[in-house]
């Protein structure tokens, strides 16, 4: 059936930062071609961008398409053009069609195509393309043209670990590196439109390197010569791609923030090995050490799996012992998922959820705890504040540390300023902060 090609867009992000830096360039792709961003409710196409990592993903995405086509039905309006794009879609797609006859899916590696895929879903036929090229989808996108004071910069995507557990590698492809000028420029365009503070992402980040063997601490000591650029993190790294340039540049470059999320998952070993890790918990918390060494503050996070198949209530207990040996700042922990195709969905000794449910009861007040400790050790200190959007109350702004602690203050500061605050207050969410002065933009 022809249907009308779509004026207005919306584009509803699922999942991790790299969902919402796709998210973005979709939008800008959109953009560009004439369409208008509108809420999803009113939008003639909607993008649902997924995320396959965890829980029933494919479910919900069903359930929100059919959300989507109810709500109009009741305001009799025709349906809206439905577009499932990530890592449902490239997991997914073919059952995606078939089930929820929705118009166009597209893959995370071929969103550069979804302005071609909206005209053809327009001219009758459903239109799909999860293909993984070798060539880079990035070059195909517009440039960036207007950004909020914090930035994300997709400048690697794609694992070849092959944790047993996780779905990645299957949905996101082989490691891939963007090229460093590509990034540099990408950068300075950011800082253009109003960038301050930029995250280079990937699923390895730390795994970034270039045909000239340049890795991403080259990369980061490029972009700290950026004028105008403040703050510069990366996110995600794994632990075997810590490289001793990375942590020497965590000492000496003054825009590279006191901050690293490195996940590990679990602390015995048993698990790790069950995962394919690839890293010890004694190699992990060694690395940590040399870290300490040249950034004694710097401040760390992690992602934390319970109830891996096989985690017995002697493994779950070196998982807590690891997180109060290391004082995380903060960290994200889920219950364990299995994902279709992995090796450890087909594992014996799956865990009861009821078991799960309680480790991560258990990890979680540890892990509440410690980033209530870390916030409470802040009082008292004087640090820099990257405002990033208006708080919840009135005359309220809310900035970020060096440390990546919510910062709320009450004086008059300005979004993308960067404000020296002491923090006089803290709860384990975020802190309070009383502006000293204002340095120069
Ligand atoms: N089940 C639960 N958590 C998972 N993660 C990845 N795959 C799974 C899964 N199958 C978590 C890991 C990873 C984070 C992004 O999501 O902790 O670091
Ligand atoms: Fe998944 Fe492991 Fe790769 Fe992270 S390192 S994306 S957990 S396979």
């Amino acid at each position: 059936m022809v249907k009308p090609t779509p004026k207005t867009f919306a584009v509803k992000s699922f999942g991790c930062q790299m969902n919402v830096y796709d998210g973005e360039r979709m939008a800008e792709l959109m953009a560009g071609q004439g369409m208008t961003a509108v809420d999803a409710a009113d939008a003639d196409l909607v993008v649902l961008n997924t995320c396959h990592i965890r829980e029933k993903a494919t479910e919900k995405v069903f359930s929100d398409i059919g959300r989507l086509r109810k709500d109009r039905r009741v305001r009799a309006l025709d349906a809206p053009m439905i577009a499932v794009a990530g890592c449902v879609a490239q997991a997914e797609g073919e059952e995606i069609v078939r089930r929820a006859k929705v118009d166009v899916v597209v893959g995370p590696q071929a969103y550069h195509n979804l302005p071609a895929l909206v005209s053809a879903a327009a001219a009758g036929a459903p239109a799909l393309d999860t293909d993984m090229p070798l060539a880079s989808k990035f070059g195909a996108l517009p440039a960036r043209r207007r950004v909020g004071p914090t930035a994300f910069l997709t400048v690697q995507e794609g694992c070849d670990k092959f944790c047993t557990y996780c779905v990645v590698p299957y949905t996101r492809g082989a490691e891939v590196s963007r090229p460093f000028a590509a990034i540099v420029d990408e950068a300075k365009a950011l800082v253009d439109a109003g960038a301050r503070e930029i995250t280079l992402l990937g699923q390895n980040v730390n795994a970034w390197e270039d045909a000239d063997g340049r890795g991403l601490h080259d990369l980061i000591r490029a972009l700290d010569r950026i004028p105008g650029l403040a703050r510069i993190r990366y996110t995600t790294s794994h632990p075997n791609d810590m490289k001793q340039g990375l942590i020497d540049a965590h000492g000496d470059v003054e825009s590279l923030m006191p901050f690293l999320h490195l996940p590990v998952q679990a602390g015995s070993d048993r698990v790790l090995k069950a995962m394919n890790r690839s890293h010890s918990r004694d190699s992990y918390l060694r690395l940590l050490d040399r870290i300490r060494v040249v950034r004694p503050d710097i401040a760390l996070s992690g992602d934390f799996i319970v109830g891996f198949p096989g985690e017995s209530e002697a493994d779950f207990a070196e998982t807590l012992s690891l997180v109060d040996t290391v004082g995380y700042a903060q960290a994200f922990s889920f219950k364990y998922s299995p994902r279709p195709g992995t090796p450890a969905a087909d594992m014996g000794d799956q865990i009861a959820p009821a078991v799960m449910d309680e480790r991560l009861q258990r990890l979680q007040a540890a892990l509440n705890r410690d980033q209530h400790a870390f916030n409470r050790a802040s009082i008292g200190k004087t640090c820099a504040v990257l405002i990033e959007r208006r708080g919840k109350n009135a005359g309220q702004m809310l900035g970020k540390s060096p440390w990546l602690q919510s910062v709320l203050v009450e004086d008059d500061v300005a979004l993308g300023d960067i404000v020296t605050l002491q923090l006089t207050d803290a709860g384990p969410n975020s802190l309070v902060g009383r502006a000293l002065f204002a340095t120069a933009a």
